[in-house]
């Protein structure tokens, strides 16, 4: 059995049952997440480019300490579309920089390369493709400073536990003077964070859905989705947006030999999305060691770019 049909086994016979938010990536749950990051709603990329486009100048400062050269190292790169502001700008400033986008997809990277070669031929750029820890022990040899980039408040999809161990674990893969520059999205107006996970057109509940797909396709599932109802929710309290996917009524749905019951309104975890303050953020710097040295807001304090260095 491989890894994707063992985590949803597990994760649905266990109580209360969950799903990992991390399969939502397949070819189609790519394009809904594009098409959640064009949503009015969804205000997280669209704050964040608005920052880089902003500071970029004292961003590369930042990065470039002493017109040092540096591997600028991206973890999930995705399309690119708010890297590119900082790459345009650097290579303008003739930094001194070779771009390594890393991703565990190699169809990912090669759709990146394509798209930076036509529109920044100029850039250094060298994919890998690995897992983003493995990449790092490659890289521990180079002489040159590392710049990881952790964009897209991604780091809020992991639990508070999976957060401090992966910066632990990202702290000692770096060399002494390499930086962090990490993106969070910051508590708000709760109705404007629900908002963004409970769009009006229903994409964000389709990506959500498309994880019950998924299972479907892939592992000869009999999710009925239309017997199911997308449900977020945030707690002010903790800043933890959740969403669930809440079946109507009851049922049992059959996956490979499995048969999961489940009662009338029981729900199904599927993604949690942090909201930090500055306390938090502070604190999970100093948990893993960094010293934070700068950070980046909007005007109306939504989303902040923080440059940590080891
Ligand atoms: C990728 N990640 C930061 C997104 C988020 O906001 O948590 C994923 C997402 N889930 C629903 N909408 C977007």
């Amino acid at each position: 059995m491989n890894q994707f049909a063992s985590d949803v086994l597990e994760g649905l016979s266990a109580q209360p049952k969950r799903l990992s938010s991390k399969y939502f990536y397949d070819q189609k749950g790519d394009e809904l997440f594009q098409q959640i990051m064009a949503l009015d709603e969804y205000y997280l990329t669209r704050t964040e480019y608005s920052i880089l486009d902003q500071f970029k100048g004292q961003v590369l400062d930042q990065f470039k300490s002493d017109d040092k050269p540096f591997n600028l190292i991206e973890f999930g790169a995705g399309d690119g579309y708010k890297t590119k502001v900082l790459l345009r700008h650097f290579l303008e400033q003739k930094a001194n920089f070779c771009y390594m986008p890393i991703d565990i997809s190699s169809n990912v990277l090669a759709q990146l390369e394509t798209s930076l070669k036509a529109e920044l031929p100029a850039l250094n750029v060298t994919p890998v493709c690995n897992h983003y820890f493995k990449a790092l022990e490659e890289l521990k040899e180079e002489k040159e400073r590392n710049v990881i980039l952790f964009l897209g408040s991604n780091i809020g999809n992991f639990t508070e536990e999976q957060a401090d161990s992966f910066l632990k674990g990202l702290y000692d893969a770096l060399k002494p003077d390499d930086i962090l520059f990490i993106g969070f999205d910051l508590k708000k107006d709760p109705k404007v964070i629900l908002d963004a996970y409970n769009d009006k057109q229903g994409v964000t509940a389709a990506f959500n859905f498309n994880l019950l797909d998924r299972i479907n396709n892939e592992l000869g599932g009999n999710f009925n989705t239309s017997q199911f109802r997308h449900y977020p929710v945030y707690n002010p309290m903790t800043g933890t947006t959740t969403s669930y996917l809440i079946s109507e009524k009851e049922q049992t749905v059959e996956i490979m030999d499995a048969a999961i019951h489940f009662k009338a309104w029981e729900p199904i975890h599927m993604e949690i999305s942090q909201k930090y303050d500055q306390a938090m953020i502070n604190g999970m710097a100093e948990k893993a060691g960094f010293e934070i040295i700068d950070a980046f807001t909007d005007d109306k304090k939504y989303f902040m770019n923080s440059v940590w260095r080891k």
